[in-house]
């Protein structure tokens, strides 16, 4: 049999240098998590069908669900977003819990897309939600936490916005001034959602599928014309109690000096159909990369599929693919950081074995990584073996540093040695070397 070497199509194997990136990334995702006082959390690979059907949207269910029917006969599908399987678990424990609620995950997602930039099949995903915080202050904490985890790379303003939008402003807008039944709604979130991603005729098409008229039309075209917060403020200037959450917002975004991240965006609608009230995007302003690094909102009444009372929520959820596209664009990914050479042990004489594993084992207790070679190797080869690795610092025991207790410690950057002794070994050892 001659079977592909090839992963499976939109999935990755992850070879070290990339599940070292990785990781790093998850790293500052749960330094930023818990920073914040978010708990880590976890669920199952599958579930029930049934928990994605009621309010994940037609496009996941329909398009992008893995599902089949196991071995007992019960429909399921491999997770294609956490939030679901969130809720199932919240709704378990709430109410024993002090609110709010702050729980954060980074599981692994399988969608059924076509695999394309910043979209494949496989990925991982940044989620925090909240539960049970007074009104407007989950919004408020997940904005400002998703600006300190992209701050903590380097990235500012010039390099990503998040564009927000209020699902009650837009169930307004649809139903007092388009005057259009539930179903047209739901048929214009889509199409809205959409909107960027397909062409001029594509638009032509799906809007007539709508069925609007020539004035309902119009009125839609110019409500999508809205670029930013102050005209949106022009557009609704009779009818400001439909703007208090989202000008809230923008005062406190203000306030805490991070408005300049934020803009109203009118085609920001989601597609997953829980959400209920404020929701956002957050885009990488690069002109190749115009993906969406992030998506969320509020979505109060997801508990109910679980006959429990609303309870406010608010969350987001953050892929690892889009945010390496886009770290690695903007040149924000610390190499260094990520891949910490370790200090290469060698010995040079098959007697020095056993005290280089002894130095090994010092250096290892006072925290310092170590890489031991196992059998005796020459200088020169040590050097070539340290290079290809990356590896700035190593240890050498030939017979002089054998028979004298010593070891040398060569830097390989500077060409300079320094000789030590085993009593020597402590802490950061190789700082000032
Ligand atoms: P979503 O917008 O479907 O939201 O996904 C969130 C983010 O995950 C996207 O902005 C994108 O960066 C990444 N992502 C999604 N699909 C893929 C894919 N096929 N390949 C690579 N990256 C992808 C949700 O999933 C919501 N459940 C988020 C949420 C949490 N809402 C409330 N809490």
């Amino acid at each position: 049999m001659n079977l592909s070497k090839k992963p499976y199509k939109g999935c990755r194997d992850l070879f070290p240098p990339e599940k070292l990136r990785q990781d790093y990334l998850f790293q500052r995702m749960r330094q930023t998590a818990q920073l914040f006082h978010y708990q880590p959390y976890d669920g199952p690979l599958l579930e029930d069908i049934e928990l994605y059907r009621a309010k994940s949207g037609e496009e996941l269910i329909g398009e992008q669900v893995y599902d089949f029917i196991d071995r007992g006969q019960r429909h399921v599908a491999i997770r294609p977003e956490m939030t679901p399987s969130l809720a199932r678990m919240i709704a378990q424990v709430h109410r024993e819990l002090p609110k709010p609620i702050r729980w954060y995950s980074i599981p692994n997602l399988m969608r059924y897309e076509r695999p394309q930039r910043g979209r494949l099949r496989e990925h991982w995903q940044f989620n925090c939600d909240i539960f049970g915080a007074p009104a407007g202050e989950g919004e408020l904490e997940l904005l400002q936490l998703l600006i300190h985890l992209l701050e903590s790379f380097g990235a500012g303003q010039e390099h990503f916005e998040i564009k927000i939008n209020d699902r009650r402003l837009m169930e307004n807008f649809f139903k007092q001034k388009l005057k259009i039944n539930n179903e047209q709604t739901g048929q214009l979130y889509r199409f809205v959602d959409r909107y960027q991603k397909i062409t001029h005729d594509q638009r032509e098409q799906q809007l007539a599928a709508i069925q609007l008229s020539e004035e309902q039309k119009d009125l839609f075209n110019a409500f999508l014309e809205i670029k930013n917060f102050t005209e949106l403020q022009l557009y609704f200037q009779n009818e400001n109690e439909l703007l208090v959450d989202i000008q809230q917002l923008m005062e406190n975004l203000q306030s805490l000096n991070l408005a300049q991240y934020v803009e109203y965006d009118p085609f920001i609608v989601r597609g997953l159909d829980y959400y209920t009230g404020l929701v956002f995007e957050v885009f990488d302003k690069h002109p190749e990369n115009r993906r969406a690094l992030c998506g969320g909102g509020a979505y109060d009444n997801l508990l109910a599929l679980f006959n429990e009372k609303p309870l406010n929520a608010v969350g987001f959820g953050l892929g690892d693919v889009t945010l390496k596209d886009f770290l690695l664009t903007h040149q924000l990914l610390d190499e260094k950081e990520i891949h910490k050479p370790p200090l290469l042990i060698t010995f040079q004489d098959q007697i020095a074995h056993l005290y280089a594993k002894k130095i090994c084992q010092a250096f290892r207790s006072n925290d310092q990584q170590c890489e031991f070679l196992m059998t005796p190797i020459k200088i020169n080869k040590a050097f070539d073996y340290a290079q290809k690795k990356n590896i700035h610092f190593v240890v050498l025991i030939g017979q002089d540093e054998f028979n004298n207790a010593q070891f040398q410690i060569r830097n390989l950057e500077k060409r300079e040695s320094s000789y030590f002794q085993l009593k020597e070994i402590k802490a950061n050892l190789l700082e000032g070397l």
